[in-house]
């Protein structure tokens, strides 16, 4: 068992919007839906710890977060892609990914390479402002940036917001690749149900902040999405 959230209820201030949300997450891509304002973000802010535990905890391979501070969660081995502001703009391609890069871990070229080979568009750009980058390159950046921690998961929040539909199938098949790969587990949340549900595992759907429907991708029937979707 990877990641385990048991009964957590988060939100902001006064206001609770993740009511005793349950589930475990293994080796595997784990996938959360659910309509705007459904909870994705709240839920994986709470899990980057960026938000406060209300009640519940989470435990990360055995050990339990639920009060630890953000900071300790890269030499963790977790890495967290936001929905928005996940590149510094004023910084190049190449500052950005040697930020990510900062662990003290060995091999910082290797990883480098490994993250350009993945995603050559940003050797093209590395001199560039990340600011200056279209939508797309920015999501490379942001995913490459992730990568440079040597994550053992990674928690994205709708890496596909914004992005063409051709762009959206090449970023689906790389965030495979990265699992298959590098063994990576991933936390993805989406509103494009379709593309998520064609590489994922299992399948969480949000629904005012409680859990819908959590089962295996194969299993998943459309419909019982649609009907989260339509409250
Ligand atoms: N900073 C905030 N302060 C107060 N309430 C907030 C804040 N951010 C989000 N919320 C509320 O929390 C609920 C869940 O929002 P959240 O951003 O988690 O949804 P989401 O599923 O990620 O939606 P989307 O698909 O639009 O990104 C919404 O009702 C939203 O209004
Ligand atoms: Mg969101």
């Amino acid at each position: 068992m990877m990641l385990n959230v048991n009964g957590l209820s988060s939100g902001y201030g006064d206001v609770t919007v993740l009511e005793d949300i349950t589930f475990c997450v293994e080796s595997e891509i784990f996938t959360v839906l659910g309509a705007n304002g459904a909870g994705k973000t709240t839920l994986l802010k709470t899990l980057a710890k960026l938000l406060p535990v209300k009640s519940g905890t989470v435990e990360w391979r055995g050990e339990t977060i639920t009060d630890m501070p953000p900071y300790e969660l890269p030499s963790r081995g977790m890495a967290y892609v936001p929905q928005e502001g996940n590149v510094f703009p004023d910084l190049s391609v190449a500052e950005n990914l040697s930020i990510g890069g900062l662990l003290d871990l060995p091999s910082r070229e290797e990883r480098l390479s490994e993250v350009y080979e993945l995603f050559p568009r940003l050797v093209d750009r590395s001199e560039q402002l990340a600011g200056s980058l279209s939508g797309g390159e920015g999501q490379m950046l942001a995913v490459g940036r992730a990568l440079m921690q040597r994550p053992e998961i990674i928690l994205f929040d709708e890496p596909s917001a914004g992005l063409s539909p051709q762009f959206v199938d090449t970023l689906f098949q790389k965030i495979l690749e990265i699992r298959e790969k590098q063994n990576v587990t991933i936390v993805l949340a989406e509103q494009n149900a379709v593309k998520a549900l064609e590489i994922a595992d299992r399948v969480l759907v949000l629904s005012l902040g409680k859990i819908h429907l959590l089962e295996d991708a194969r299993d998943f029937d459309k419909n019982r999405l649609m009907e989260a979707y339509h409250i």
